[in-house]
């Protein structure tokens, strides 16, 4: 036997019992007569201690053990004279007898401890030491309880867990394909799934009519923090429903996941329009802990002189609160150059300071007080506050005053560890049109249903007006972050066809593509809808985290690659030209 109990397990109660235990060196230490050692497993660490006087060559043994190294001890529990009390075994120790290598370890690149002064590259190339760490190994194991959790609420509301294919046909999501050629057809690819989409509406035809799956989804776009090529999906679709069907079953997942994996009740969940999410944050996914809503300002500040803001199509700021005085000219300066960085933009950044000896303003030669008073008054503002107003073409200066409102929300605490605050976002548009390409884009994916109020002008309006319609479509945003995306999906063909039209579709390339989906729907498609919700991302927000990489087991970086196998790496010759593709493309 390796083991009675595990590195977790013993407490007072147990002292005196004789016991095995078996795991890993994570630290030893010599006082004098006696050898110390912390050994560690996923259960936790026990302190075992080697005595000179008692056994001279067991202790000898013990000083030659390095970290890392894999070992099984037999002893007796006994209470420890000086306790931790920060650990659950620290109130007793194992008075060792027998000492059993059962590995030797080099010496780890890193500390394995909570904290570790490994850098992001070495972890991930050692991902396996770096998941020896209590924390990650925690988030492994989150993982996996929010897993169970959801389907057992996805089991209790009469879902059913089916699985679709990987290797498939493209399926348009917005971003490009992972392909894999086919030895067997040659010339010819599969797509890994961006999402199972057309297949859980195919299912819906087949009458399943409610389908969820936890399931990888496979994307080749550029990486971010809450970004992988392959992540994990809550995803689902129901038939026969209406949009408030689906917004009440995923409230309840939601409820039921967030009370059973981390105690907290969710009570509200507000709904917001794309249209009033835009305008009151610049944001499709706004962050509700804090306030600092939009106020515009067009009204009160053009056609004053000020060319900038005459010029502007929207003059918009926000109010923080209580940093007018601490907030020194420098700390201006540095805020309006972090918004000229490229990735934001800004030209500039007026900002007015209502201080106790008055006003101050970057535009205080243009505007009188009672001017700048009247702005203040359209804020709230109080003494003590600053406001901080953007200028110029409408959608991007919320865009960019959105960035401005998070970092100040960062900044000035407001984001609220423990604070959760769920959104849905409803009423997307349908289409949004490029600029550089020339058409139109499905905002959610081309299978989305316009509102049923909006059909007509749909099938009949101008280019305009296809700019206007809206879907019924839905995020769930929790906290800033994107938590989850649905629709209620078209399920007439003709619409379809109609749609496919619209985003540029040919009738033989819509036919090339998804004829099977629109052959399905000529067979008795019922009204069907569904979402999915981001598996990795939710492990992430529920952990008040905003990277997903340590929720994953072993993530990619930030160009796609896995370090610890050095994936994607060039494959032989023989193999290429077995899947017919004998020419190695070789980077520029
Ligand atoms: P959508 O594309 O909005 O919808 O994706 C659903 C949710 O998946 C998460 N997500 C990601 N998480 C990590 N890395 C990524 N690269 C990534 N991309 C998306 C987000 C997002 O809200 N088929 C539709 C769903 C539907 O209509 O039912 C879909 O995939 O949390």
């Amino acid at each position: 036997m390796y083991r009675t109990h595990n590195c977790g397990q013993l407490r007072m109660s147990d002292v005196g019992a004789n016991v095995t235990l078996s795991g890993w060196v994570q630290k030893a230490r010599d006082l004098g007569g006696m050898t110390f050692l912390d050994l560690r497993d996923r259960y936790g660490i026990t302190q075992v201690v080697f005595n000179m006087d008692d056994n001279a060559a067991l202790c000898e043994e013990a000083r030659k053990l390095g970290r890392e190294f894999v070992i099984q001890v037999e002893g007796k529990v006994r209470e420890r004279s000086s306790k931790n009390l920060n650990r659950a075994t620290g109130e007793i120790e194992i008075e060792a007898t027998v000492l059993k290598v059962l590995n030797a370890a080099k010496t780890p690149p890193f500390t394995i401890e909570e904290t570790t002064d490994g850098g992001d590259d070495l972890r991930m190339k050692y991902r396996y030491l770096d998941l020896r760490r209590p924390l990650q190994q925690s988030n492994i194991i989150f993982r996996s309880k929010l897993a169970i959790e959801t389907r057992k609420y996805m089991d209790s509301q009469g879902f059913i867990e089916i699985e679709t294919p990987f290797l498939i046909k493209s399926t348009p999501e917005g971003a490009r394909d992972f392909v894999v050629p086919s030895r067997l057809n040659p010339g010819e690819f599969y797509a890994l799934p961006q999402s199972p989409q057309t297949f859980k509406q195919i299912l819906m035809v087949s009458g399943m009519d409610k389908y969820f799956q936890i399931v990888k989804c496979f994307r080749d776009e550029d990486l971010r923090a809450d970004r992988q090529p392959e992540f994990t999906q809550i995803d689902c679709e129901m038939s026969f429903i209406h949009i408030e069907d689906i917004l009440n079953t995923f409230e309840g997942l939601a409820k039921h996941l967030f009370k059973q994996m981390i105690g907290v009740e969710l009570h509200e969940f507000p709904r917001m329009t794309y249209d009033e999410a835009m305008t009151r944050y610049g944001s499709d996914k706004p962050d509700l802990r804090f306030g600092m809503e939009f106020v515009e300002l067009n009204d009160l500040a053009k056609d004053k002189g000020f060319s900038v803001f005459d010029s502007a199509e929207l003059v918009v700021g926000i109010c923080a609160k209580g940093i007018a005085e601490t907030y020194s000219n420098k700390d201006m300066k540095d805020l309006t150059e972090w918004m000229q960085r490229p990735q934001i933009g800004a030209k500039g950044l007026v900002y007015v300071k209502y201080q106790q000896d008055g006003i101050k303003s970057t535009v205080g030669k243009f505007f009188s007080d009672d001017d700048l008073k009247a702005w203040g008054e359209k804020f709230g503002a109080e003494e003590g506050d600053v406001l901080f107003i953007l200028s110029g073409e409408a959608e991007k200066t919320r865009k960019q005053l959105n960035e401005l409102r998070l970092e100040m929300g960062k900044r000035l605490g407001l984001m609220k560890a423990g604070d959760f605050k769920p959104l849905w976002v409803i009423d997307f548009p349908l289409l949004e049109w490029d600029d550089e390409t020339n058409r139109f884009y499905a905002m959610h994916h081309p299978f989305t249903s316009p509102k049923i109020a909006d059909i007509p002008r749909m099938l009949n309006g101008d280019h305009e007006t296809m700019k206007s319609l809206r879907a019924d479509a839905y995020d769930l945003v929790i906290n800033g972050a994107e938590i989850g995306g649905g629709s209620i999906r078209i399920h007439d063909r003709e619409l379809q066809s109609k749609n496919f039209d619209l985003l540029g579709f040919t009738k033989e390339e819509a036919e090339d593509q998804f004829g099977f989906l629109l052959g399905a729907f000529e067979y008795g498609a019922p009204p069907h809808g569904g979402i999915a919700f981001g598996f990795d991302r939710l492990c992430a927000v529920m952990n008040g985290q905003s990277s997903i990489r340590d929720f994953i087991a072993f993530p990619k970086n930030n160009m796609g690659r896995d370090m610890m196998i050095d994936a994607p790496s060039h494959i032989a010759k023989a193999q290429l030209k077995e899947l017919n593709l004998d020419v190695t493309v070789k980077p520029e």
